[in-house]
Parts: structure tokens; sequence; C-alpha cells
């Protein structure tokens, strides 16, 4: 059993929430960031997620509980075409991170250092460290004297755990910093004790149950397809009707499947036999259009069945009943009750509905003792690991758990392991 911060009942109202969350829109690199410039009496509060870091102050009581801004998880390095290099748009040496990386990327060879949720290349993080807190929320790593929070997904590796905290006080010397498990901070967000988390973001979907603060690991259950496997599906159904080459063209299915992708609900649709979707149009930026049917309710079906991309014929709901399985008999019924859904895809029309029908179904064929389930799904819930961890960096009872650098300098990297909310 992990142990975990404990959250006091009444410290935080979660539906607090007034600004808008954070948008980049892939084809001219807006952001909308709010709250920016330097603010060192609030710890700043990093999700880092496979498609997007997410970074803003921790706020606890009142006003905004959105990240400021949501940065691409994306470096890119000139291709050196000669058209790129003659038309001097591009130096061979110059490398471009997070929002410039997507504004430049159709002449850019684009990488994702962040795959299924875990860092992979630790040089193209710290570039996108360093653009994040010191070019877009304009502050100095060593100011952090109220802390740095930073998310890591459920089971991430504990050497990866140990870089992260050698970096930051070593390279970065920040005063204060933490980690916090992105499903534990789903919990936070809500106010909860208890609950079982099923999140669903962009390279990876995870169930942890968590009991009384307390994060179950050993019955914690994942699979390794997000949002990011939907786009690719939906590439490979939309081939004869367009091919997309490019990493800059790649993202055009992400806002195909953003906008018209929605999940099948009842079995009419399920099973495919009665049912003409509408046809819905989307244009491409070289000015073609294109007709989306059968594809948007076929693409996201690999959530529920990843036989479809060549994988072992499981689903999300497989997902949460296995970590079911493996919790106390008496923890289920509390688990089941308080199913929070979390994470960008999450976001699909129809998600929580068929996830519904689903575990329900699975429960029936595998002869399971779960009847009921009551999926908690909030409007955030694309934010909700950020929302979290930003509760949770204010609170007065996790002040004791922020390492110092002095206790870094004393213990070493071990102290992460020794001050971890999760044992
Ligand atoms: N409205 C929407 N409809 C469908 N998909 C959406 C929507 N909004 C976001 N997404 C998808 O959610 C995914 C990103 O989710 P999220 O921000 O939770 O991921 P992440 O934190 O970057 O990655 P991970 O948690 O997997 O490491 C992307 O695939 C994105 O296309
Ligand atoms: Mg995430």
């Amino acid at each position: 059993m992990r142990k975990a911060a404990v959250l006091g009942s009444n410290d935080h109202n979660p539906s607090n929430m007034s600004s808008p969350p954070p948008q980049f829109d892939y084809n001219s690199g807006r952001q909308t960031p709010h709250m920016l410039g330097s603010n060192t009496e609030k710890p700043l509060i990093i999700d880092m997620g496979t498609q997007s870091i997410k970074i803003g102050y921790s706020e606890l009581s009142s006003g905004d509980r959105f990240p400021s801004m949501m940065i691409p998880t994306l470096v890119g390095y000139p291709k050196l075409t000669k058209s790129a290099i003659s038309s001097s748009l591009l130096r061979d040496d110059q490398t471009f991170v997070g929002i410039e990386a997507l504004k430049r990327s159709p002449l850019l060879s684009l990488k994702y250092p962040i795959e299924h949720g875990i860092i992979l290349d630790w040089e193209e993080i710290n570039l996108l460290l360093d653009h994040a807190v010191l070019q877009c929320m304009k502050l100095n790593f060593s100011q952090l004297n109220s802390g740095l929070m930073m998310t890591e997904a459920p089971l991430n590796p504990k050497k990866n755990r140990e870089k992260m905290t050698q970096l930051v006080f070593e390279q970065y010397q920040v005063p204060k910093f933490q980690i916090s498990m992105q499903s534990l901070n789903a919990i936070y967000a809500e106010g909860m004790h208890s609950g079982l988390v099923l999140e669903c973001g962009e390279g990876i979907s995870t169930c942890v149950p968590v009991v009384e603060g307390y994060v179950l690991s050993h019955a914690i259950t994942r699979m390794d397809i997000g949002g990011r496997d939907i786009n690719e599906y939906l590439m490979d159904l939309l081939k004869n009707k367009v091919v997309f080459n490019t990493t800059f063209e790649r993202e055009f299915a992400r806002d195909i499947k953003e906008q018209s992708c929605q999940i099948k609900t009842n079995s009419a649709l399920i099973n495919h036999n009665t049912f003409t979707p509408d046809r819905k149009k989307y244009s491409l930026p070289d000015g073609k259009t294109i007709e989306i049917h059968n594809e948007q309710y076929d693409a996201p079906e690999i959530l529920f069945n990843d036989s479809l991309i060549g994988r072992d014929g499981e689903g999300l709901q497989h997902l949460v009943i296995k970590a079911l399985d493996k919790c106390e008999i008496d923890a289920r019924k509390t688990l089941t009750q308080n199913l929070v859904i979390a994470g960008g895809t999450s976001m699909l029309r129809g998600f929580s509905e068929r996830l519904q029908t689903e575990l329900i179904s699975l429960n029936e064929k595998e002869d399971k003792p779960y009847n009921s389930f009551n999926i908690i799904e909030k409007p955030y819930r694309r934010y909700i690991s950020w929302i979290g961890a930003s509760i949770l960096a204010s609170l007065s009872s996790f002040q004791p758990k922020w390492i110092t650098k002095n206790e870094y300098e004393e213990h070493g990297v071990s102290i992460i392991h020794k001050k971890s909310m999760i044992q």
C-alpha cells in the first residue's frame, strides 16, 4: 500500500473555478495565458503530460483554478531542406520547443520527449522546462521559494523520480520541491479521500484505487493507449480520403478527432447494424475538404477494444474491473461508487455513458460482483491532475512535505523516496 498525504475535508471547494482553461491553437500557435509574471509567494505547479505540460500557480481557496498555460510537449529540430536554408528561416543549430516548435512544425522534425507518460529524453525535457518557466512564466527556478510541485504518471520508474529531483535541485537550484502522482491529484481535486481514478490522456490510460488517502499501488492497472493512438487509428481509417505524411499534418488528425469524433453509446451504434452517422465536413489547411463518416465513431472504439489496433482485445473497462479485483472486498463498494474520470481523452462525447455500459456488460459476462458504478465526470477533467496538485501544494497539512534544498544536500536523491507522499 502506498501512503499519500491526507487531505482535510474542508480544505477547499473544488467547484470554485472562475477562469477558462488554457488553449493552444495548432494552426497559429496562439496561447491564452493569464496570471503570468513573477509570483513567488505561491508554489508553481507543473503537470507533465505526453501531449502537453500544464503550468501555473497553486491556488487553494479562491480564484484561478486552471493552469495558466499549456505547452505542447514537443521539441523540433530543423529538417535542413534546401528551401528552409535558402529562405534563411532557420539555422541548422536551432532548436525549438513547445509552441515555438508547433508554429514552425512544417520546417522541423518534431520529437515528443515523453512517451506513455514517462520521460524518455532528459535533455529535451530540460529545454522544455527552461522554456516553460523562464520564457513563458518569466520566472527563475531559484526564485521559487514557495516551492515547485511536479506531477508524475502512476508507476513512474523510481529512477525517473530521482533524476527529476536531481535536475531541479542541482541544475535549477530550486529551493523547495515535491512530486505528486497524477491520479491521486484527481482525488484531491474532488475533495475526496477514497475513489477509483480512471485517467485517459494522450499516451497512457491508468486506473488507480485510492482508499482513505492511500494509493493501493499493487492494484494499479494501465494500458498504453490514449488520445495519440486514436489519432493514429483515425489516420488509418481515413487513408483513402487523405494521407497525413508529416508530423505537422498529423496534428490535423488530432484536430479532426477533437472536433468530430464521438463514442458509440447504444447497441445500435456499438453493433453498427442500424446506424447511419451524419457526414461531417472538415477543411484541411491546403483548402481540400474531406467528409468524415463512420470514422468519427470507429476511431475511438480502440479505447474499449484494443484488438482493433492489434493488441490483446482489452479496453478501459478491463482496467477498471482488474483494478477492483485486486482491492480488498471491503473497499470495493466505495470505489465503484466513486469512479473519477480524468484526462483529455475522457472529453470525447459519450465517454462515461459507454464506459458504464461496458462495465455492466463485462461484470455480467465475467460474473463479477460489481453491480453498479457511479461515474464522476467533471467538466474540468482534462486539467484535474494539475488542479489537484495546485490544491495540495497550498494545504497547510502539506507544507512539511516539501523537500528543501538543505534536505537534498544532506540526504541526496534518496530524500525523494524518504519524503515521498507515495511510499
Ligand atoms: N474535446 C476533446 N475531445 C477529444 N479528445 C480530446 C479533447 N480534448 C483533449 N483531447 C485529447 O486528450 C489528449 C490529451 O489529454 P491530456 O492533456 O490529459 O494528456 P497529457 O497529460 O498530455 O498526457 P498523458 O497524461 O497521457 O501523459 C489528446 O489526445 C487530445 O487530443
Ligand atoms: Mg496527463
